[in-house]
């Protein structure tokens, strides 16, 4: 089956969906081809905190009602050290808020609205091949229960997540992604049970990073620092409650149990690609970069880069390609301040693991709680966190 668009979207994660709103809205015609199944789509649990810049980009669409009447608005979150847990005030420090929305009820919220424009969502495809994405006749070619399309378009953008096949067919030399890995991971786990707190806390502890987060007043969201390498089968219910207990443990407060209903881990990686412009085809999200999960980035970047990309695409539609041609750049800068922000949450809030030397353990963890200390004793550092928590300007 041949077919033609203007923009043939790959991945039906947070960016594409909300790309192809942007062109709705912008009235271009777009394509979207996704391998999995919708089921499989919605049923992973990733991030769950959106930024004020998120929100309002998502308001700029019309796609934040059920997210305003369900959404937890966040005026900070708390920040742990040695037992000591402290507010970081981001509204009175910069008039700004956070909402915690799962990234799934976003995901659900988006594919409702394309299911009620009848939007062109293709899931299930198999083998998705970009083709001549450097020359002047893009193509995607994927297979549908079976039957073979050709989908010819002007533009490619790869919204298809850090192992998708888009960045695969850029040039290595091209590519070129600059990356730090890390020595640690998140266990993270999702129980049924109301959260101990109302904001999320962040804590250090000698045994490594703890932290506590929530989907809703009855869904609590937690994660423990790991070592890369651990078996999820070693850790059960009973440890991971024990090791949640004594890294948030803090005078006078009392962590909740409750029935675990998922558990997964996470690892952590920093990688940025040198462009997210290749001849027609144009990477946004994971597809283009990663961040370590400290501070909530991956998704907000993600949705960032669409709305950059997405009105570039519609003025492009109409004929003036420049803000395309800086699409990358701008992204890039952007993204570049979000690695600063992620490696220094990141790093302040993790020690090396059991099998680093206990000196460099003591070292470190001494270091960390220096500069913990620091945080929450200057208000300079606080509105440095809290407006790059918040969000940073989309322009
Ligand atoms: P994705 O959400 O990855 O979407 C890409 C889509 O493309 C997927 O639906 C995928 O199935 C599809 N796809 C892949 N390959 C192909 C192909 N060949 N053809 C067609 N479609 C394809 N961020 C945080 O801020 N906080 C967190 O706690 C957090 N936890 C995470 C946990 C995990 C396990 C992972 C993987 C990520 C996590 N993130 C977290 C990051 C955040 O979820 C991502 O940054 C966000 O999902 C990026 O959105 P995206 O649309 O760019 O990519
Ligand atoms: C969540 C994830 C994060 O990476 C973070 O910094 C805060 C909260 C979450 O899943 O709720």
């Amino acid at each position: 089956m041949t077919e033609r668009t203007t923009v043939a979207i790959v991945g039906a994660g947070p960016a594409g969906l909300l790309l192809g709103h942007i062109l709705a809205a912008g009235g271009v015609p777009f394509v979207i081809v996704e391998n999995r199944s919708r089921e499989h789509v919605l049923s992973r649990i990733r991030a769950g905190v959106l930024e004020q810049s998120s929100v309002d980009v998502l308001d700029r669409f019309g796609l934040a009602e059920r997210l305003h009447a369900e959404g937890l608005v966040h005026g900070g979150i708390h920040l742990q050290v040695e037992g000591r847990r402290f507010h970081v005030d981001f509204e009175h420090l910069v008039g700004r808020t956070v909402t915690v929305y799962g990234q799934q009820q976003v995901v659900l919220d988006l594919m409702r609205r394309h299911d009620e424009l009848g939007s062109p969502v293709y899931y299930g495809a198999s083998e998705v091949t970009p083709a001549d994405v450097d020359g002047e006749d893009p193509h995607l070619r994927f297979g549908i229960d079976g039957e073979q399309h050709d989908l010819a378009a002007r533009f490619v953008v790869g919204a298809d997540g850090y192992h998708g096949v888009c960045r695969t067919v850029i040039p290595a030399d091209v590519l070129q992604p600059a990356e730090r890995a890390y020595d640690c991971a998140w266990l993270g786990v999702l129980a049924d049970v109301a959260p101990s707190t109302e904001e999320i806390i962040y804590a250090l502890h000698p045994d490594g990073f703890a932290m506590h987060s929530m989907r809703s007043p009855s869904v609590s969201r937690l994660y423990l620092q790991v070592d890369p390498g651990v078996d999820l089968a070693d850790w059960s219910d009973e440890r991971i409650w024990t090791a949640l207990q004594e890294r948030l443990g803090s005078p006078g407060w009392t962590l909740t149990p409750g029935p675990i209903t998922e558990k997964s881990i996470t690892p952590m990686r920093s990688s940025v690609a040198r462009t997210l412009a290749y001849g027609r085809l144009f990477l946004a999200g994971d597809a283009g970069h990663i961040v370590p999960p400290t501070g909530a980035k991956g998704l907000n970047a993600a949705l960032a880069d669409v709305t950059l990309l997405g009105d570039a695409l519609v003025a492009a539609a109409a004929g003036s390609e420049s803000a395309l041609a800086s699409y990358s750049a701008r992204a890039l800068a952007r993204q570049w301040k979000i690695q600063y922000f992620s490696q220094w949450m990141t790093d302040m809030l993790h020690i090396p693991g059991p099998s680093a030397p206990p000196e460099e353990r003591d070292f470190r963890y001494r270091s960390r709680v220096g500069q913990l200390d620091f945080v929450t004793t200057s208000r300079f550092a606080q509105q440095t966190l809290a407006e790059q928590y918040t969000g940073l300007a989309i322009a």
